[in-house]
C-alpha cells in the first residue's frame, strides 16, 4: 500500500530513507534530488506546484535530512544506487528526475548507469565536470575547517556563495531556512559528502549517450556551477533545452520559484505529451 505525505520513513536495503510523496498514483512520477548540504524540504514549492498532475517524490540523500548515514564511504555511485533501490522499493519502474547541483551529479550518474529507468531529466545548477585539482584542495581545506570550527561557521561561509546578491535582501526567510538545513546536517556526513565530491568522475563524455528529453536550468548569478557549466551540458546533450533563471544564484528553485516552476511545468508537460 502506498503511503502519502511527508517525512515517510522506509527501509531501503539496510538504510532508513525519509521521503515526501504526493500526487495521484498512476500519474507520471517526478523524483526530486536536493543539493548539498540541504534536504528534501528545498523542493517544497515544486512539490506543491506539480502535485496536481504528477506523483511527486522528494527524498533525503543518505546522511542528509532524516535519512540514515550508513557505514560505507560516500560516493556519487552509492547515492545513485540508493536512488535506484528507493525506486525499486516503491515499485517505481520509470521516473523523471529533477536534481539540483549534487542532485544533478546523482541524476547524471543514475541515467548513465540505468538509462531505461528514466523518462526525462531536469538538471539544475549543476555540472558534468569533475573537480579541478584546485577545487579538490579547497574541499580538503573545507573538511579541515569543519572539523576545526564546526558546522555553524561552515553554514555562514556557505551561505555567502549560494545566493544572488539581491536575494540577501529579498529572500531572508528562505536563506534562514537554508541555513537551518545546513546546520542540521551532521559533521561526519558533511565531510563524507565533500570527499565523495572530490573523488567524483566527470560525466561530460557520456552526455551524448543521453536520449531522453533534458531541461537544464541555471541561476543567472550562480557562482558555484555557473552558466558556462550549463552551456557545456547544453552543447553536449542532443536537443536539450537551456533556461537561465533570473534573480537567482545557485539555489534557483528557491530564489525564483515562479520562473523555475514555469519552466519545469512546461517541460514536463511536453515529456508527458510525447512520452
Ligand atoms: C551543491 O549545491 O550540491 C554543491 O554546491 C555541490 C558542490 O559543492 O559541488
Amino acid at each position: 500500500m502506498r503511503e502519502l505525505g511527508n517525512n515517510i520513513k522506509i527501509a531501503v536495503n539496510d538504510l532508513s530513507v525519509s521521503y515526501n510523496d504526493e500526487g495521484k498514483s498512476g500519474d507520471p512520477v517526478i523524483i526530486f534530488i536536493h543539493g548539498f548540504p540541504f534536504n528534501k524540504s528545498m523542493w517544497d514549492k515544486q512539490m506543491e506546484a506539480l502535485k496536481h498532475g504528477y506523483r511527486v517524490i522528494a527524498y533525503d540523500v543518505r546522511g542528509h535530512g532524516g535519512s540514515d548515514t550508513g557505514t560505507e564511504d560516500f560516493s556519487i555511485e552509492l547515492f545513485a544506487t540508493d536512488l535506484l533501490n528507493l525506486m525499486d522499493t516503491l515499485k517505481i519502474d520509470k521516473a523523471m528526475l529533477c536534481g539540483l547541483s549534487m542532485g544533478g551529479y546523482i541524476a547524471l550518474n543514475a541515467v548513465e548507469n540505468y538509462p531505461d529507468r528514466f523518462d526525462a531529466l531536469i538538471l539544475s545548477d549543476t555540472t558534468c565536470l569533475a573537480d579541478t585539482s584546485e577545487a579538490k584542495e579547497k574541499r580538503i581545506k573545507t573538511i579541515e575547517n569543519i572539523r576545526k570550527n564546526g558546522v555553524e561557521k561552515f553554514a555562514d561561509e556557505s551561505i555567502k556563495n549560494l545566493f544572488a546578491r539581491e536575494s540577501f535582501s529579498t529572500k531572508k526567510k528562505e536563506i534562514a531556512a537554508v541555513r537551518e538545513m545546513i546546520v542540521h546536517t551532521d559533521e561526519e556526513s558533511l565531510c563524507k559528502t565533500l570527499r565523495a565530491f572530490y573523488e567524483r568522475k566527470e560525466t561530460c563524455s557520456k552526455l551524448s549517450d543521453i536520449y531522453v528529453p533534458v531541461l537544464i536550468m541555471v541561476g543567472e548569478e550562480d557562482k558555484i556551477t555557473p552558466l558556462a557549466a550549463a552551456q557545456l551540458m547544453n552543447e553536449k546533450i542532443k536537443e536539450s533545452l537551456l533556461s537561465i533563471i533570473r534573480h537567482a544564484g545557485h539555489l534557483s528553485n528557491i530564489e525564483n520559484p515562479v520562473e523555475f516552476n514555469n519552466q519545469l511545468e512546461e517541460f514536463v508537460s511536453t515529456v508527458y505529451y510525447y512520452g
